[in-house]
């Protein structure tokens, strides 16, 4: 095969340690479907003295990604280095000289991705980012491609592997929250900085990916409303096994009355809910689409061979195209539609209340519910001396009516302390 599409690589840690160890396994098949070689012939890394156990054959490895960008014998940019400066600037220099792109980087393409995707229009050149949402699942393509012919609802997902691995080992091992972020860590699930998964960052940019291209809009990472994790308790964690739910950190993209819903949030999730058995670093994306139904993609979402199948997977695609002098598929954003505010959101909730274990306090938490029109389905309330937690879980209220409920019990006599709200998603993913 006398073809070869030559790869510049921007980062060389987990998610391109992965490309190269693929792309060196499967060489054969790659060039076979691809209708070339596919090789790897420069690298920028931040420190090109480290010892990587890596196949990385004759390319030159260097600290400068803007040599790389330009360099003569690079056709196709493959941007794993993460953040948004220099990636960004790196990306835009590659497409105006020609170079197709592809990335895994959800925070670059959640803030900028329309300027992006413009730039890649302009210059007739594609920039892929499967490996963005979801690591090894194929979901942008679908959601571009597969279903581009249809309606979609409503996207539910796990999407953030980091958080999972952390809330399925609280929760199965009683495991410590610090202790199992370092090993998420060590495996290489978390981001460069992990508060942008614990804090819900990285899963709101993923939101924001997913519902700009489920709903044909522009939705930006910082429209997203957004908790992360660091709030969930082992408390938390206990009571929702005990009332037969888990805890899970979950994205909800939908569309109601013309508005888009995105949110990211731990919720509880019934125990038989379909998202409830989605445990360690997998994800889980499930669409509801008009025509197509309900659909789930599952698989792993984060780790140096998942995601950099994605990646290699898109840059076979980008490859074709470029033999073929062609583009792939290009996003619209043809529906500008309004954010829907989270206050009106329509959901239950579980609060936890420290009150004092004394004649009263219950119907006084009871009166201010009712006094906010939160109607309450359940509560249990377990004594320790004469404090006494009350867990009560609302029917389905709106948020802001539940969030001036909590406020005002606060304050409330006799209640110490609003320990937990967390929603409770029992209606999502009926089955
Ligand atoms: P990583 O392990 O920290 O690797 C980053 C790589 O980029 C390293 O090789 C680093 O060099 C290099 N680098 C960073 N800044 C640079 C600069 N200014 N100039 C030259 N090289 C630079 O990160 P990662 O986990 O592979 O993540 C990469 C991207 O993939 C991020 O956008 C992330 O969000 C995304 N992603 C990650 C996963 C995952 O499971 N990890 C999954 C999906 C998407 P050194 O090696 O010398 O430090
Ligand atoms: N840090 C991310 C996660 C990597 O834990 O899901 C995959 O995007």
């Amino acid at each position: 095969m006398d073809d070869v599409i030559r790869l510049g690589l921007l980062g060389c840690g987990t998610v391109g340690g992965g490309v190269v160890t693929i792309l060196e396994r499967e060489a054969a098949d790659i060039a076979a479907r691809t209708g070339a070689q596919v090789r790897v012939t420069r690298v920028a890394v931040r420190d090109a003295g480290r010892e990587r156990d890596l196949p990385l054959g004759d390319a030159v490895i260097g600290t400068d990604p803007w040599a790389v960008v330009e360099a003569d014998d690079v056709d196709v940019v493959v941007e794993v280095m993460g953040g948004r400066d220099p990636a960004g600037g790196l990306i835009r220099r590659a497409l105006e000289l020609g170079k197709p792109v592809v990335t895994a980087n959800k925070e670059l393409i959640a803030h900028e991705g329309p300027e992006l995707y413009a730039a890649a229009r302009a210059a007739g050149v594609d920039l892929a980012y499967e490996a963005a949402v979801a690591g090894a699942i194929p979901i942008i393509k679908p959601l571009k491609e597969s279903l581009a012919g249809d309606r979609v609802t409503r996207v539910v997902g796990i999407l953030n592997g980091t958080t999972n691995y952390i809330l399925t080992r609280m929760s199965e091992e009683g495991a410590s929250y610090l202790d199992v972020l370092a090993d998420a860590q060590a495996l290489g699930y978390a981001e460069a900085d992990p508060t942008a998964d614990v804090g819900g960052h990285d899963a709101a940019a993923k939101c924001a990916i997913i519902a700009s291209l489920a709903f044909d809009t522009v939705v930006h990472a910082d429209d997203v409303y957004r908790e992360g994790i660091e709030q969930v308790t082992a408390t938390d964690i206990r009571t929702a096994e005990a009332l037969g739910y888990v805890i899970k950190l979950i994205g909800i993209a939908s569309e109601v009355d013309d508005q888009i819903g995105v949110r990211v949030h731990p919720a509880f999730l019934p125990r038989t809910h379909p998202l409830a058995s989605v445990r360690d670093a997998f994800n889980a994306v499930y669409v509801e689409a008009a025509a197509a139904g309900e659909l789930m993609f599952y698989g792993r979402g984060a780790g140096a061979l998942p995601t950099g199948s994605a990646v290699v997977g898109d840059v076979i695609d980008v490859a074709r195209n470029l033999l073929q002098t062609a583009r792939g598929a290009t996003e619209t954003a043809h529906r500008a539609k309004p954010l829907r505010p989270m206050h009106e959101l329509r959901t239950q909730y579980y609060v936890l209340l420290d009150v004092d274990d004394q004649p009263g306090v219950l119907a006084e938490v009871a009166r201010t519910f009712g006094a906010h029109e939160v109607s309450i389905a359940q509560v249990w309330q377990e004594g320790a001396g004469d404090h006494a937690q009350l867990v009560l879980i609302t029917h389905r209220s709106r948020e802001g009516a539940l969030r001036e409920t909590t406020e005002a019990l606060a304050t409330a006599p006799g209640v110490r302390r609003v320990a937990s709200v967390l929603r409770v998603e029992s209606e999502v993913f009926e089955t």
